[in-house]
């Protein structure tokens, strides 16, 4: 990757490539004290933002990287007046709830997150916890009273070789829009999306924004609480059935075609009905595909991949036409949270401690990207066509029974039933994550 046209001394680091680091703290506070914080924020948070350009090159990253954001709450206790221009990340999450099909009103959410009560997150990144944890000492105590800690989540990377594997344990971070003017060379396969639908007011961003929001974004994190045990004896207690398959590898099909792709990262659309490790792990195929094939109807073809696959719904690809619309797409930078399913938990069937997925999402609007894909994509049992279900491992109906067709590869018209939702939104904030520059000469003055 080199970025040409776009300012990378200026944009956070986590925006466009991730943190590259396995550990990761999300640091949430409220600013206690305006006129204490905002010298601080100049002189203590800002020498420490990590810039894209820093990540990039390992021999200057830093052993803990920081980026931070704000809510539409603590934009107004910085006592910014312009809109930024999006009527969803002003509102706050919270008030998206019923929208993106959280519970209502008994919902999971995290106390703190229910509300606007949160005003900013820090994002810690760095090889180990006590690293992550001196570097949070030190800002602590420099920051003194100006911000009070509200809610903090441990993240990392899970252990050994799911590192990279969500916790249902299917490789995660495969497929991420290529950014002109910065992606050098796009992946086979990978969507190509102007910088504008990522970053405000580069090129493909319509909306009118302040003049300091440019190079900034809207950063959506969601804590995804992922019921393991459950999914995975949903998966035992529903083997696709064909004569070839061992029961084993029965469940295995299930959950890929869930997915749409397998735990290896293979996607089902290219090897739809034995896993492809090789296939998985080589980022010059593993994108290369469109549901589309020579043979077979686009429009009711779901013997390589459902179309309630994951993968299908969040991304549709050919299913919306070539070239392939170039705007729903979301720059996805989450880590895993929580300990490894126990032996008790595997054999019960049960989860006991939390874990799951914090999500994060970077994009220029909110109602083309992580909102649009929820609401209208994933928890819509008619996209991408009639009938196909909410996304089996996504879609979120307020707890509602969920019908999902096409998870049979020999008989599409088999509708499976999911009585439990195997991830449940514990709720979550909108950020905007400015430029660097935007801190020194707007948000810290
Ligand atoms: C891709 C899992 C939540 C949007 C994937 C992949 C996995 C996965 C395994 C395939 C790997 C890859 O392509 O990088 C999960 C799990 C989630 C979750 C376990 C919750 C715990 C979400 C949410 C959204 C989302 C909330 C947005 C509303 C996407 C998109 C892709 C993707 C856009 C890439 C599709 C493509 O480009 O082909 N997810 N995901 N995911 N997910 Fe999720």
């Amino acid at each position: 990757a080199a970025g040409a046209g776009l300012n990378l001394d200026d944009i956070q680091g986590d925006v466009l490539i991730g943190m590259k680091k396995n550990r990761e703290l999300f640091y949430f506070f409220t600013i206690a004290d305006v006129a204490d914080f905002k010298p601080k924020l100049s002189g203590s948070i800002l020498p420490l933002i990590t810039s894209t350009t820093q990540l990039l090159d390992v021999s200057t990253q830093p052993e803990t990287a920081l980026n931070i954001a704000f809510s539409q709450t603590g934009l107004t206790a910085l006592n910014v007046t312009e809109s930024l221009g999006d009527s969803i990340f002003s509102a706050g999450q919270f008030a998206d709830l019923a929208n993106l099909g959280d519970f209502a009103p008994s919902h999971n959410w995290v106390a703190e997150f229910a509300g606007t009560g949160i005003h900013g997150v820090m994002l810690f990144a760095s090889d180990t916890d006590d690293k992550i944890n001196t570097a949070v000492t030190n800002l602590e105590s420099a920051l003194g009273d100006s911000i009070t800690k509200v809610y903090s989540l441990q993240a990392g990377a899970r252990p050994g070789a799911e590192a990279g594997h969500e916790h249902f344990g299917f490789l995660d971070g495969i497929s991420n829009p290529a950014v002109t003017g910065f992606t050098a060379n796009p992946m086979a396969g990978q969507a190509v999306v102007a910088p504008g639908t990522i970053l405000l007011s580069e090129t493909g961003d319509a909306t009118t924004r302040p003049s300091w929001a440019k190079d900034g974004t809207f950063l959506v994190f969601r804590q995804l609480k992922q019921l393991v045990p459950e999914f995975n004896a949903f998966l035992t207690a529903n083997p696709i059935v064909d004569g070839n398959l061992t029961a084993q590898q029965g469940s295995d099909l299930l959950g890929a075609r869930m997915v749409g792709r397998w735990k290896s990262g293979a996607p089902v659309d290219l090897s739809p009905l034995v896993d492809d490790p090789a296939l998985g792990a080589d980022p010059t195929r593993n994108n290369n595909f469109t549901f589309q094939h020579a043979d077979f109807t686009l429009t009711t073809d779901q013997t390589h991949c459902p179309f309630s696959a994951h993968i299908r719904k969040t991304r549709p690809r050919a299913d919306l036409g070539t070239p392939e619309d170039a705007v729903h797409h979301i720059m996805r930078a989450g880590i895993p949270y929580g300990p490894e399913v126990s032996a008790s938990e595997a054999s019960s069937g049960t989860t006991s401690t939390e874990r799951g997925l914090a999500f994060v999402a970077y994009q220029s609007s909110l109602s083309n990207g992580f909102h649009f894909l929820q609401q209208l994509w994933a928890n819509n049992a008619n996209f991408v066509h009639a009938g196909t279900g909410a996304d089996p491992i996504i879609g979120a109906l307020a707890g509602a029974q969920r019908v999902v067709s096409g998870l049979n590869p020999t008989n599409a018209a088999t509708t499976t039933t999911l009585t439990t939702d195997f991830v449940v939104s514990r709720g979550g904030e909108y950020f905007f994550a400015p430029s660097l520059s935007a801190i020194a000469s707007k948000l810290s003055v």
